[in-house]
């Protein structure tokens, strides 16, 4: 390790760029794209696309999602699986890291399975060409309108609470109905430690439930014909490091599979859900992707074998660990404020209506300067967005070159939750993103627009001025 790197390309020999020490890296564990390269004009080249040409293309700010790191990641994730399970099983990408028609169709492609929380993201995967059979529809209050789509579709429900267990069975239940092919939420009481507002496991959970309910629906759902049960669902949280929780989930998970063929339910499928962490700073230290389905995959086995029931189809449903590190944000650099003193502010155009993640949970980020990759990084600055928000603050202390208005600054590990958290706020029309492979970029979201902005906007008649 290089104590004080000169600069953003000496460092990111260290650690932004996967300087890659095994020949199946685990893309969770770089805070930089897998194809991240500098080139010859000392610029970052994603994807073989240079970055700086393609703001100048496509416009700032940019997302910037390299196909290959999403497709290696999706593959560690199959090729564990196999290797570490026994049985049969599916990897389903958790689409609310980053829901859009090319990021589903890049995973189907894949082979993974989609789940998705809502109607808009279960039409974006339909519309994307996903198959019903590998779709998964979560969330702890689906309205009608979405169970409905979801039955009309065919798609697996994963069921939250009694409220819609009973509006299934209410919606399903005319004679010649297909069951609805569904799954049971539960709460497994595990703990693990992650910010608050992503952790999903413990007891004090608005998700899924409580273990103390689950005879009574056992019991109930053993008596719906309306109803196919197919299996067992529980999600601990997210950006987790540790391998632990997700090692002891499939005991407790299991324990409740055997309990439920007690019942008469005969449910062959597992789903253990998501939560492997990613890199977001150098001194975040994810396990790889390998280990965590090792766990995983190990626990399942080991806990069927104690049991002595059959292995069932073993679901894992990783969002971020696939996405995460496949993308960067490039914005361009604009006013710069120095406080003499105190610090020097940089400002970007974007910030948190393009990544709400450091205003929302104090995420910390990293950035470089894609256009002087081999400048001494002689600063430490804070990188401000754009918002009328103090808090609006990107990163609170980058270490950069001299920067000049005009600078592209990337901003690594954006593929999970900015632009699916992205919004509107001030107005500003949500940026652009771009696929990149083998030196080529396709635009896969369209930057909005002004008249983008205003398309839902009704005026009243009474309030149109008079010519
Ligand atoms: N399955 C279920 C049921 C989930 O609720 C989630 C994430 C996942 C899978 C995928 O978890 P992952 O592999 O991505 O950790 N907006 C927050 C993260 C919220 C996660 C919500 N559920 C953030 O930006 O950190």
């Amino acid at each position: 390790m290089v104590s004080t790197p000169a600069t953003a390309a000496e460092r990111c020999g260290v650690q932004y760029l996967p300087q890659i020490q095994s020949d199946n890296p685990s893309p969770n564990q770089y805070l930089l794209p897998l194809t991240a390269q500098v080139n010859a004009q000392n610029h970052l080249e994603i994807g073989g696309c240079d970055v700086v040409e393609l703001v100048n293309r496509f416009g700032s700010p940019l997302y910037i999602l390299d196909e290959a790191t999403l497709r290696t990641a999706c593959r560690q994730y199959r090729d564990a699986l196999k290797q570490y399970y026994p049985g049969e099983s599916l990897v389903i990408y958790a689409s609310k890291a980053w829901n859009c028609l090319a990021v589903c169709a890049v995973v189907a492609s894949e082979n993974l399975g989609i789940d998705v929380v809502s109607g808009g993201e279960l039409y974006t995967a339909l519309e994307a060409g996903v198959a019903t059979d590998k779709l998964y529809l979560h969330g702890n209050n689906k309205s009608v309108d979405e169970l409905q789509f979801a039955i009309a579709s065919g798609i697996t429900i994963v069921v939250d609470n009694w409220h819609e267990l009973k509006t299934l069975v209410e919606l399903n239940k005319h004679e010649e109905a297909t069951p609805v092919r569904i799954m049971l939420r539960l709460t497994p009481g595990i703990e693990c430690h992650t910010h608050e507002y992503i952790r999903t496991g413990h007891l004090d959970s608005k998700f899924g439930f409580d273990p103390d309910q689950l005879d009574e629906v056992f019991q109930f759902v053993s008596q719906q014909p309306a109803l196919n049960c197919v299996g067992l669902h529980a999600h601990i949280g997210s950006q987790i490091f540790e391998l632990q929780p997700h090692a002891d989930l499939p005991g407790v998970m299991v324990q409740w599979l055997s309990k439920a063929a007690s019942y008469g339910l005969s449910m062959q499928e597992l789903d253990v859900g998501g939560g492997l962490g990613i890199r977001y700073t150098e001194s975040d230290d994810p396990p790889s992707i390998d280990a965590w389905v090792k766990a995983v995959g190990e626990g399942v086995a080991q806990a069927c074998k104690a049991q002595n029931i059959a292995l069932p189809k073993l679901i894992v449903e990783p969002g971020r660990s696939l996405i995460g590190s496949a993308c960067v944000t490039a914005y361009t650099v604009g006013s710069q404020k120095e406080i003499p003193t105190i610090r020097t502010y940089i400002t970007v155009d974007g910030g948190m209506s393009d990544n709400p993640r450091p205003i929302t949970y104090q995420s910390v980020y990293r950035a470089i300067a894609a256009n002087r990759m081999r400048e001494p990084l002689t600063k430490t600055v804070t990188i401000a967005g754009k918002h009328c928000e103090s808090g609006d603050i990107v990163i609170k202390s980058a270490d950069l070159p001299e920067t000049q208005p005009g600078d592209t600054l990337v901003v690594m590990a954006t593929g999970a939750y900015n632009y699916s958290m992205a919004s509107n706020y001030n107005r500003l029309p949500r940026p652009a993103a771009v696929l990149v492979n083998a030196g080529e970029a396709n635009l896969i979201l369209q930057r909005e627009t002004y008249q983008d902005l205003i398309r839902q906007d009704r005026l009243p008649e009474r309030l149109i001025k008079q010519a």
